[in-house]
């Protein structure tokens, strides 16, 4: 009785799923989007004013999202030159945690026709200093409207600790705009205003980049101590267990974090920190995200102490709340370490955290207070987001608003209808949530017969690629077709594996890097090795978790029963596995060079000031465009093959397509394996995630996964490879944007954005990308087709 296809409701489950993150406990930015009161009034009229007007009937008050009153928006006095300051400035009445802004221009029933191409922000904690807003980075300006009815939502990256802010318009010809916004975000509860600390410090390993560990988003000012301001340490992003890595696409080593070194510090062994909060407080306690990653000399602190001061003029009270916390030298998780605060009451807080080893690292700190105020927006407001960049692609129209309410009517109880059936499907069929992937309840046998995916529900993986903290389901492989007989891969005596090093570790259990005796000679001919005098050679073991479920076991099997039947040199191969006993092990080529996409960002490119034309990469051996051409041939050749199988990989990208030694390429991770490099993600016990932005759109609107959307993904995966990963595709896109560009490529009338042609890539190689991303199936190139392209090129 398992008729629901699970993948169906999955991605009809989508929107719904983007507002349903799991809550961290402390501010969270994904969550944190609710209305703030422009359109329904909840912010009064007073509070709304602007440098200046043009007639009264374009006054500050008519600036609100979606009204019609007055002239139909805020216009400023006269026409805006470049050099010109104009604003409409908001007094949100208490600190908030902005996170979006939208904006509209003037329609006023189809008379009016003025909007803001772009604008930037200003914001003032006090209503006197007054603060410019940066994005991650450093471009001030944010891409406004294309015509004056549409609505343009845009992500405030990173988000502003606000009660003032200044909407201004910002144009390059001199011409007349006229805006309506509305604001997105939650309370500010915790009050905090301000943090001092040491500035952070750079950390050089020899052979290895600098990282930087300096507070980036930093508003105060910052002369070797930072002071007066919020920053990282505010934005709600917390950092990765290993701190090299960072969260943002694009940004430095070391970037989420703000870190010291005790020795760079004088003698005292402790850094001090200041907080400052707007009113007083009775502190329950402070929680401080901090890194443990000690194999690196980093641990979280050895002990805290907090002095507290009732009023901003007033000494220190005496007396300081300490706390010694436990350190742990087994689990370098990066990890909340709750300070108990013991209802001290203060207006601020001086804290000194004391070293524990060489390095403290700290991405987030956040304060719990005895009297903070619960959420009181309601949900509703938070939904019009999304409704907003679904349906606001249409100028309103006021014939046709009986057409409108008819639509919105139909969407609300397909709705109801989709919730319905979710809930049903949960409760009567194949039970297990989306929540919790593991939970699976319907027998084996049930979901053979479903046809519906298994991968997921043992699969939890937060995929490089996806921004923010959105998750999505995983779609996964289905192998029915697949007999026992497929497994062609011999049996390894288990105890001929050496282990050396742990490589990754996952959900389903493991993956080492492990010396194998004797393989080469168990091989024997026709033995894919490359050294074959050795006696033994390095090879990854996965290996199953030995309490894993039913489910996952017939996963495992039928992985290898997969990679048992690809036999190609652009494939991963598998070279023997142990299934005779627990736990199950497959053993794989070991892959020296790590992934594509680590490799190529790497690598730095240096225009020549002599010729924009000479490009050079460094300080890795140098690479040419006839080198990224003949990485592309080889991803192709490899797809070529699965396609001729009748075989859909569903994850082609960078980051799966492995280097061995000799910089050969070949494609992996088919379906619960993954890679290696993701596995910090596995633990976060949330949801499983799609890769939305290598997915062609029938894949993301109907669930359709076939060649042609590998051959989607492989178009996105060559765009990866001539901007050497150094961007994400769409970056400038939000994940809602990127899914609401996927209707745009559907509804295909020339309002679909494209990736944009890589400076590197020769303009007939973007064609072919462009021929990729078609619309119709029939109009995209076959892999036979893109090899034959894309190899002529390699040899000249
Ligand atoms: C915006 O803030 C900057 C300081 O960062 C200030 O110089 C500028 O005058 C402000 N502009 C407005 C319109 O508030
Ligand atoms: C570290 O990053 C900060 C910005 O957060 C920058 O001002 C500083 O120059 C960087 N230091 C180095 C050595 O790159
Ligand atoms: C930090 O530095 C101080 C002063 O140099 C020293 O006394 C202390 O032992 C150091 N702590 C650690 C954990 O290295
Ligand atoms: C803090 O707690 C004290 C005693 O419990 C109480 O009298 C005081 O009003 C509280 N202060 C605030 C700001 O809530």
């Amino acid at each position: 009785m398992c008729w629901c296809d699970r993948w169906t409701i999955m991605h009809l489950f989508l929107l719904l799923i983007l507002q349903a993150t799991a809550a961290l406990g402390q501010i969270d930015p994904a969550h944190c989007r609710y209305a703030l009161g422009m359109e329904d009034n909840r912010i009064k009229d007073e509070a709304i004013t602007a440098s200046s007007q043009w007639y009264e009937t374009t006054g500050p008050q008519y600036g609100r999202f979606n009204s019609e009153e007055g002239d139909g928006a805020w216009c400023p006095k006269g026409q805006l030159e470049p050099s010109d300051t104009q604003y409409l400035q908001v007094d949100l009445g208490r600190l908030t945690f902005l996170t979006v802004v939208g904006t509209q221009g003037r329609y006023a029933r189809n008379s009016g026709n003025e909007y803001a191409r772009a604008y930037r922000l200003n914001y003032s904690r006090d209503g006197v200093l007054w603060k410019s807003w940066r994005n991650r980075l450093g471009n001030a300006v944010i891409e406004g409207n294309k015509n004056a009815y549409q609505s343009v939502i845009n992500d405030i990256h990173p988000p502003i600790i606000t009660r003032y802010i200044r909407v201004i318009p910002v144009t390059k010809l001199s011409t007349t705009v006229c805006m309506r916004v509305e604001l997105y975000g939650c309370l500010w509860d915790e009050g905090l205003i301000s943090y001092s600390a040491p500035e952070g410090q750079l950390m050089q390993q020899p052979g290895h980049p600098i990282a930087n560990f300096s507070d980036s988003t930093y508003d105060g000012v910052n002369e070797r101590r930072l002071s007066g301001g919020l920053g990282q340490l505010t934005d709600g992003v917390i950092g990765l267990d290993n701190f090299l890595q960072a969260r943002q696409y694009h940004v430095w080593r070391g970037y989420d974090y703000l870190g010291w070194r005790n020795d760079s510090l004088g003698t005292q062994g402790h850094v001090e920190m200041e907080f400052v909060f707007d009113r007083q407080r009775n502190f329950t306690s402070m929680k401080v995200h901090s890194n443990n990653m000690f194999s690196q000399g980093v641990k979280i602190f050895s002990s805290v102490s907090c002095w507290f001061k009732p009023r901003l003029i007033a000494a220190w009270e005496p007396e300081p709340v300490t706390f010694m916390t436990v350190l742990d030298d087994r689990n370098p998780s990066a990890r909340y370490v709750t300070v108990p605060l013991n209802r001290r009451t203060a207006k601020s807080l001086r804290c000194r955290f004391y070293f524990a080893d060489v390095w403290m690292m700290f991405s987030e700190v956040s304060f719990q207070s005895g009297n903070t105020h619960k959420h009181t927006h309601t949900f509703i407001s938070q939904q019009k987001i999304y409704l907003l960049i679904l349906f606001s692609s249409e100028p309103p129209d006021d014939g046709n608003t009986p057409i409108l309410i008819g639509c919105l009517v139909t969407i609300i109880l397909l709705l109801i209808i989709i919730i319905f059936l979710i809930l049903w499907c949960q409760c009567v069929s194949c039970g297990g949530g989306y929540a919790e992937p593991d939970v699976t309840q319907c027998t084996p046998h049930q979901c053979f017969h479903s046809n519906a995916p298994h991968y997921a529900e043992t699969d939890i993986v937060r995929l490089q690629g996806v921004t923010g903290s959105n998750m999505y389901a995983v779609p996964a492989l289905t192998v029915d077709s697949l007999t026992r007989k497929d497994i062609s891969a011999a049996e390894f005596p288990r105890q001929q594996l050496i282990f050396r090093e742990k490589l990754g570790e996952g959900q389903f259990g493991e993956v080492h890097l492990c010396e194998a005796e004797g393989l080469p000679e168990f091989l024997g001919e026709g033995s894919p090795l490359p050294d074959r005098d050795c006696l033994s050679v390095l090879v990854a073991v996965k290996q199953l978790r030995a309490d894993a479920t039913n489910q996952a076991r017939n996963d495992f099997l039928k992985e290898i029963k997969i990679m048992s039947r690809l036999n190609d040199p652009n494939i991963i191969r598998l070279l023997c596995v142990c299934v005779t006993s627990d736990p199950l092990c497959m053993v794989t080529e070991y892959m020296e060079n790590g992934d594509l996409n680590m490799f190529l960002s790497q690598r730095e490119i240096e225009t020549s000031s002599l010729s924009k034309h000479v490009l050079l990469f460094f300080p890795l051996p140098p690479s040419s465009l006839s080198d990224l051409l003949h990485m592309s041939v080889q991803i192709a050749s490899g797809m070529k093959y699965l396609a001729s199988l009748n075989f859909v990989h569903r994850d082609l990208a960078t980051r799966n397509c492995l280097l061995d030694r000799r910089l050969t390429i070949k494609i992996a991770d088919f379906g619960m394996s993954r890679n290696l490099y993701s596995s910090d993600y596995y633990r976060i016990q949330g949801r499983a995630v799609l890769p939305i932005r290598w997915m062609a759109w029938e894949s993301i609107l109907l669930g359709k996964f076939t060649t042609a959307s590998d051959v989607w993904a492989f178009g996105v995966t060559l765009w990866e490879i001539f901007t050497l990963c150094k961007e994400q595709p769409y970056s400038l896109l939000s994940d809602e944007q990127v899914i609401e560009n996927t209707g745009e490529f559907f509804r295909n009338q020339g309002r679909q954005i494209f990736l944009y042609a890589p400076p590197l890539c020769p303009p007939s190689l973007f064609e072919l990308m462009m021929r990729c991303w078609r619309r119709d199936i029939p109009d995209r190139p076959t892999f036979e087709g893109l090899y034959q392209a894309l190899r002529p090129h390699v040899n000249q």
